[in-house]
């Protein structure tokens, strides 16, 4: 028998937790504040880019199980279970931005019945289970951690298969009633305090986003030396205590998490006392790593006055999701040194950024480019025609700043080929 969820906020994790839930055989409600995203799921079209979402959803409005509304307070009426996914975005001094948590509690607070589990996926600082209690003012509605894990691109397969489960809770019951929403992800349950919880969270993005500046760095350190970074990671990999994943090197790295949980840990720290500046490295490293790949386009061209075509505007593969994107960071600075910039990507349709052309192909990106830059790993880049490719541009130079493309292929055409830690 299922239960009664109502999930506050249908954006990439709350959209995916309600569908996936509806798919375990539980009675959703979604709710989200902008109505024409709300009209536009009612019809069962999705608005974002997810590889087996729209699927689940249609299934789950099909059965019954799914439905969407405006009103908040209509969906957490009847519920067991409110689960939180709304933003947290980051603020201009670092940390966390609660205006959207406490301003959605509020909303329903008046309207739960006793009993009712309110629980918390959205990232949120070390101390929010508390500022959700209190934002709640009701002692008859435990508050549940329960950060989210998923990835953008395969958040369905995540969220329906994850590494872990984490559960934050000083009420057992309500932590082992989540727990049990869960027993059918055959992944392991994890219950601890509020506030391990959210720091588990933080911990982790900091960790991925160490690890991937870390990657690049070695990048830079292959490059210097004449090394291959393919081979030096996939022989670091081979340790089990490193592993093969997140070890790819790119552009950088971004999206909406990443940047703003790795900003966010750095000031939850410091208000706690310590001076994380690890942190401050990893991100100033990724910061460095958009001015490297721009010098890598002006290693093989002059910038002032020039079109360059970029292959790529998500912050990567599988999502068109352009938050905080490497792409974007990269044709900034490519627009601050007077390149005129032609862009396209697979599942991105338009971008507000003055300089830039949005443009319906990957050909059409490369006319008349004095280079090419790979900025998102697109499957699709990877079978272009180069033939026709080297009669579009107007100078053969290719940065593939996702180790994607074919060195040799593109090098027997005649183009410069700039990899990332590879020559
Ligand atoms: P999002 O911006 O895609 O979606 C949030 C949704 O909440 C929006 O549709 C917004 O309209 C809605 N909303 C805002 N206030 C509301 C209210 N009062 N009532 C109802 N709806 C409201 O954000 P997201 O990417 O889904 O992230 C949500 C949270 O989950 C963030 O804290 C984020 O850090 C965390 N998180 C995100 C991911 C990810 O991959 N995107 C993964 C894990 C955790
Ligand atoms: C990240 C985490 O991986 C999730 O576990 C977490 O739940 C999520 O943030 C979140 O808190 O929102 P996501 O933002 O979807 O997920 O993106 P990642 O897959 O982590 O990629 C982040 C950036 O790193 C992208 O720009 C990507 O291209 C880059 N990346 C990733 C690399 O450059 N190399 C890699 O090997 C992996």
């Amino acid at each position: 028998m299922g239960s009664t969820i109502a999930v506050i906020g249908a954006g990439y994790v709350g959209l995916t937790t309600g569908a996936c839930f509806a798919h375990l055989g539980h009675k959703v409600t979604c709710a989200d504040v902008v109505e024409a995203k709300v009209d536009s799921l009612q019809r069962g079209e999705i608005p974002i880019h997810e590889a087996g979402l729209e699927e689940l959803v249609r299934a789950g409005m099909d059965n019954g199980n799914l439905s969407f509304v405006v009103d908040s307070e209509k969906a957490v009426r009847d519920a067991e279970f409110v689960y939180l996914c709304v933003p947290t975005p980051q603020t201009a001094e670092g940390p966390a931005d609660l205006r959207y948590l406490t301003a959605a509690v509020q909303q329903i607070s008046p309207h739960l019945q006793p009993g009712t589990i309110v629980v918390n996926k959205s990232t949120v600082p070390v101390g929010s289970t508390l500022l959700v209690e209190q934002a709640l003012g009701r002692s008859d509605i435990p508050v549940v951690s329960n950060p989210e894990f998923l990835r953008e691109g395969s958040a369905v397969d995540d969220f329906l298969h994850p590494d872990r489960v984490v559960i934050g809770s000083d009420d057992e019951a309500a932590a082992s009633h989540v727990a049990s929403l869960y027993v059918d992800c055959g992944a392991p349950i994890m219950v601890t305090d509020p506030a391990s919880a959210e720091t588990c969270k933080y911990a982790a993005n900091a960790f991925l986003a160490a690890k991937l500046s870390f990657t690049n760095a070695i990048a830079a350190v292959c490059e210097a030396v004449g090394a291959d970074v393919n081979d030096v990671l996939l022989g670091m990999g081979y340790d089990h205590r490193i592993g093969h994943e997140f070890l790819r090197p790119g552009p950088g790295w971004g999206g909406s998490c990443l940047p703003k949980d790795s900003n966010a840990i750095i000031s939850i720290a410091e208000d706690a006392g310590y001076d994380f500046a690890l942190m401050r490295g990893v991100i100033q490293a990724n910061d460095e790593q958009f001015d490297r790949i721009v010098r890598k386009v002006e290693s093989v061209t002059s910038l002032d006055g020039a079109t360059v075509g970029v292959l790529g505007i998500a912050f990567k593969a599988g999502t068109d999701d352009t938050r905080e994107s490497p792409a974007i960071e990269v044709m900034k600075r490519l627009l601050a040194k007077g390149a005129m910039v032609k862009a396209y990507d697979p599942a991105v349709a338009s971008l507000n950024l003055d300089g830039v052309d949005v443009v319906g192909s990957a050909y059409a990106a490369c006319e008349g480019a004095s280079a090419i830059v790979v900025a998102t790993e697109w499957d699709e880049f990877t079978s272009l025609d180069f033939d026709r490719v080297g009669t579009l541009v107007a100078e053969r130079n290719m940065i593939d700043a996702r180790n994607l493309l074919d060195r040799d292929a593109l090098t027997k055409r005649g183009f410069t080929y700039q990899g990332v830690g590879r020559s």
